[in-house]
């Protein structure tokens, strides 16, 4: 049977160790365990402090994790281990408590300077974990000599229960660190990929003057907001506006083409899968609802969204809680939520292809985008933008102006594809500019506007391409494949199967700058081909 050994207080060594345990398991914060170990240890062993450090690998230190003491000048908080000290520590495989020596132990005697250990005893319990020394408690109490066996023994049973703690709380921290590391790269993503969204938006004081007052309106609150407009309006810069104005604008935005997502991955992409939900389903997956958390849901395209999906979607607007396929329980999230289409969702509720309740459920504060022909006088500060944007984005250093009266010329246009047609015609514009200013003349349908088919499709640009046309077009499209390169390997002049020095008189003679277009940037950006 084990030795119960009745200490000052009365106990036995069983009571002893289980009041120990207690105290640092009750809690889950191991700051407060120690607290409570202080308070219960002192009334049976002399004890001023006591001491709950780590051996930092990483900082190459002790450090203190925390501390209870009475009237006692304790160590910095990060004590550097002098060189060497931490294989010496390692290699003496300190397991069971024991009693400093400063005199006759290295280790110690090497510590001194920084710990200062004083007139006072300090008994030391081991932390191990796998076989390794994490770290340590100090039990310190005040004067020489103050410790014996019997203490050894009973600061035996500090070790176990602080060792799975401190293991605990370590693992926590790593956490913490990393989730802090993710939440300021996030920060910084969503900064740099939507950072100028509001800047961006042109004619906010013109044309889109009544969109910006709505968005300004809505902006705080939490509301779901439909937009409305047109192909190419500006749809997704208003959504990108109205989060980037909320209070969610440090929270994610977390947009979904509902048109782009194949039918039976809608539901899990959406609202997320448990595992094995259905074949495939490995592992769980958080739906992007889940993941917009404490930001906003940007729903692209809803017109387009099946019905059973819509039926979900409609229990999340409800309830703000999301169901996972295959899953148990609905989860909380909080979300906004913006959605948008072309499509005349009122006329679809009238065929049965959208549900009436959704769009009661949407339609409470619909923002309509007005398409480009209501608002000719934004014409002209949109090109100027795009020519600037553009040009940055091509490689050309110094932007064309424009040419007297082209400007007048764009605005008598009705833009079908709105604002993104305009801006697929400046870049094919300055693709194929060849010095001067900007006429947009050979692109612009002109007068005979109304016998053209649409030209959303293909940027405004009127076919058949003359040949020379043709020819600058497609070398630039491979200049831009190959980042700028001319000669050598992956360079365009191999790409295109001539000699560097034609391709180069080819560019001259065909007036595209191709020293323009090796600097930053070009590659980065497509063709402007519509998404
Ligand atoms: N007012 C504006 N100022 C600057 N750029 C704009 C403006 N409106 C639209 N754009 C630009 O035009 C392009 C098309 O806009 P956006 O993608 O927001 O349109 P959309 O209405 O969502 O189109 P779709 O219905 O085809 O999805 C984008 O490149 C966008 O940056
Ligand atoms: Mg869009």
């Amino acid at each position: 049977m084990e030795k119960k050994t009745a200490g000052p207080g009365g106990t036995t060594g069983d009571e002893f160790t289980r009041e120990i345990t207690l105290r640092i398991c009750s809690s889950l914060d191991i700051k407060e365990a120690l607290h409570g170990v202080f308070a219960y240890l002192k009334g049976h062993i002399p004890l001023a402090a006591l001491v709950l450090f780590i051996i930092d690998e990483r900082l190459g230190a002790i450090r203190r994790i925390e501390h209870a003491s009475e009237n006692v000048d304790l160590p910095p908080e990060l004590i550097p281990l002098p060189q060497g000290l931490a294989q010496k520590i390692a290699a003496r495989n300190f397991s069971l408590p024991f009693i400093v020596d400063i005199e006759k132990d290295e280790i110690f005697g090497a510590l001194q300077p920084m710990v200062k250990f004083g007139g006072d005893t300090h008994l030391i319990v081991p932390l191990r974990l796998k076989g390794e020394m994490i770290g340590g408690v100090v039990l310190q109490a005040l004067g020489e000599g103050r410790y014996g066996a019997e203490d050894l023994e009973r600061a035996g049973c500090l070790a176990e229960p602080f060792t799975i703690a401190l293991a605990n709380a370590l693992a926590h921290e790593e956490v913490l660190r990393y989730q802090a590391i993710l939440l300021d790269d996030k920060r910084f993503l969503n900064l740099e990929l939507h950072g100028d969204a509001v800047d961006g938006i042109i004619g906010g004081n013109t044309g889109l003057r009544n969109v910006m007052e709505m968005v300004g309106q809505v902006a705080p609150l939490n509301n779901t907001v439909l937009i409305l407009g047109e192909t190419g309006t500006g749809k997704e810069i208003v959504a990108n506006a109205i989060h980037f104005a909320s209070p969610r604008r440090s929270g994610p935005f977390i947009k979904v083409n509902c048109g782009a997502l194949p039918e039976h991955l809608i539901d899990s992409e959406l609202f997320g899968h448990e595992r094995g939900a259905f074949t495939g389903a490995v592992a769980e997956n958080r739906g992007r609802f889940e993941r917009a958390d404490g930001g906003t849901v940007f729903l692209d395209e809803i017109g387009e969204l099946p019905l059973p999906a819509q039926v979900r979607l409609l229990r999340v607007l409800q309830n703000r809680e999301v169901e996972r396929v295959g899953g148990k329980r609905p989860i909380p999230v909080d979300i906004r939520v913006i959605a948008a289409t072309h499509r005349n969702l009122q006329s679809m509720v009238a065929d049965g292809s959208f549900r009436e309740d959704l769009w009661y459920r949407l339609s409470g504060f619909p923002i309509m985008v007005p398409p480009v022909r209501q608002r000719k006088e934004d014409v002209p500060a949109l090109t100027r933008h795009f020519v600037t944007v553009r040009s940055r984005d091509l490689g050309i250093g110094v932007p064309p102006s424009i040419a007297p009266g082209a400007l007048q010329r764009l605005m008598e246009y009705d833009w079908p594809g709105n604002v993104r047609e305009l801006e697929n015609l400046v870049e094919r514009e300055l693709i194929l500019h060849r010095g001067g200013a900007l006429t947009f003349s050979s692109m612009l349908p002109g007068t005979e506007k109304k016998n053209l088919p649409p030209a959303a499709g293909n940027g405004g640009l009127r076919y058949p391409l003359n040949l020379d046309e043709a020819n600058a077009m497609h070398i630039t499209e491979v200049l831009k494949l190959a980042g700028g390169k001319i000669d050598g390997p992956e360079g365009a002049a191999e790409m295109l199967g001539i000699n560097p020095s034609t391709l180069r008189s080819r560019l001259d003679k065909l007036g595209v700058s191709y020293r323009r277009l090796r600097t930053k940037g070009l590659g980065a950006k497509g063709h402007g081909a519509p998404h």
